[in-house]
C-alpha cells in the first residue's frame, strides 16, 4: 500500500483553507488543519473540521503549534500557506495612509508565511519531495500592478513571493520546491462581507488548485519557483 501523504493547511477557519483541506482529504491525504481561532470556531458547522490553533502573526503561537504538530505527524509532504488578510483597499497617495495597519497586514501575509515555513522545515525535510504552496495573489505581481491603493495587501504579497523564492532556493537542494499561486477571485468574506463579484466559490477554486498542483503537466522543479494561477498559467513576478 502506498504511504499516506500528509499536508498542513493554515487559515482553516473559513474561505479557501477548509475547501483545500476538504479537497485534499477527498484525495486520500491526511490533513492537519490550522486556524486562527482553533478548534472552537473551526468546528462550527460551516467552519470545517476541528483545527489546531495557529496565529501566524505570532512567533510564540507558531512555535507552540509546531511543537504539537511534530508530535502528531512524522513528516510533512505539502505545506499550504493559505492564511491571509486584506487591509485597506481605498487610500491612495496623498491620503491618510495607515502605516500601522500596513505593518499588521505585512506581519500576516509576508512574515506569517515565513514563520510557518521555517517552523515546519524539520518536518518538511523528512519528506522525499516536500512542496510548499504559498497562496499569494495577482496583487503581488509587480510587473502587472494596476492598483492605486491596497498598499498593505499588494506589498505584502510581493514580499510573500520573494520569501517563497528564497525558501525555494533553500529547499531545492533537499529535494523540495516552493510554488507561489494566485487562487483566483473567490467569493469569500475577506473583504468583511461575502464578495459576490467573485468568479469562483472557494470549493471551485480549491478543486482547480489541486488539479493543477497534481497535474502531470506541472512544470518540473526549476532554479526559480513557479508563480502560477489556479489553472497553472504562469504569472508575471
Ligand atoms: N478571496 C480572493 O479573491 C483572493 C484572491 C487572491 C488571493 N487570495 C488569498 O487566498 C487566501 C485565502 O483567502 P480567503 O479568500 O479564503 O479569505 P478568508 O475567507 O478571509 O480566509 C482567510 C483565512 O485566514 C485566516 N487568518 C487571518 N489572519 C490569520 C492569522 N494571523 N493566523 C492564522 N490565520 C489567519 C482567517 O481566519 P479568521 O476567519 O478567523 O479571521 C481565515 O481563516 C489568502 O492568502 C488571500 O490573500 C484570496
Amino acid at each position: 500500500m502506498a504511504e499516506e501523504k500528509i499536508a498542513l493547511v493554515t487559515g482553516c477557519d473559513r474561505g479557501l483553507g477548509p475547501a483545500l483541506a476538504d479537497g485534499l482529504e477527498a484525495l486520500g491525504w491526511r490533513v492537519v488543519r490550522c486556524a486562527l481561532e482553533g478548534a472552537e470556531k473551526a468546528a462550527e458547522p460551516d467552519g470545517g473540521r476541528a483545527a489546531l490553533r495557529m496565529d501566524i502573526s505570532r512567533d510564540d503561537s507558531v512555535r507552540a503549534a509546531a511543537e504539537e504538530i511534530s508530535r502528531l505527524i512524522p513528516r510533512l509532504d505539502l505545506l499550504v500557506n493559505n492564511a491571509g488578510i486584506l487591509g485597506d483597499m481605498e487610500k491612495t497617495l496623498g491620503e491618510d495612509i495607515d502605516t500601522q495597519e500596513i505593518l499588521r497586514v505585512f506581519n500576516v501575509n509576508a512574515l506569517g508565511t515565513l514563520r510557518v515555513t521555517n517552523a515546519m522545515t524539520p518536518l518538511l525535510i523528512r519528506s522525499a519531495a516536500p512542496v510548499v504552496l504559498n497562496i499569494s495573489s495577482e496583487a503581488g505581481s509587480v510587473g502587472t500592478c494596476w492598483r492605486r491603493g491596497w498598499w498593505g495587501y499588494c506589498m505584502s504579497k510581493a514580499a510573500n513571493n520573494m520569501q517563497g523564492a528564497i525558501a525555494h532556493n533553500a529547499l531545492r537542494p533537499l529535494g523540495g520546491r516552493v510554488i507561489q499561486m494566485h487562487p483566483g477571485h473567490m467569493a469569500t468574506y475577506m473583504r468583511g462581507h461575502l464578495d459576490e463579484t467573485a468568479r469562483f466559490t472557494p470549493a471551485e477554486a480549491a478543486e482547480r488548485i489541486l488539479r493543477t498542483l497534481f497535474s502531470p503537466d506541472l512544470k518540473a522543479v526549476d532554479e526559480h519557483p513557479l508563480f502560477i494561477d489556479l489553472d497553472g498559467k504562469e504569472m508575471a513576478w
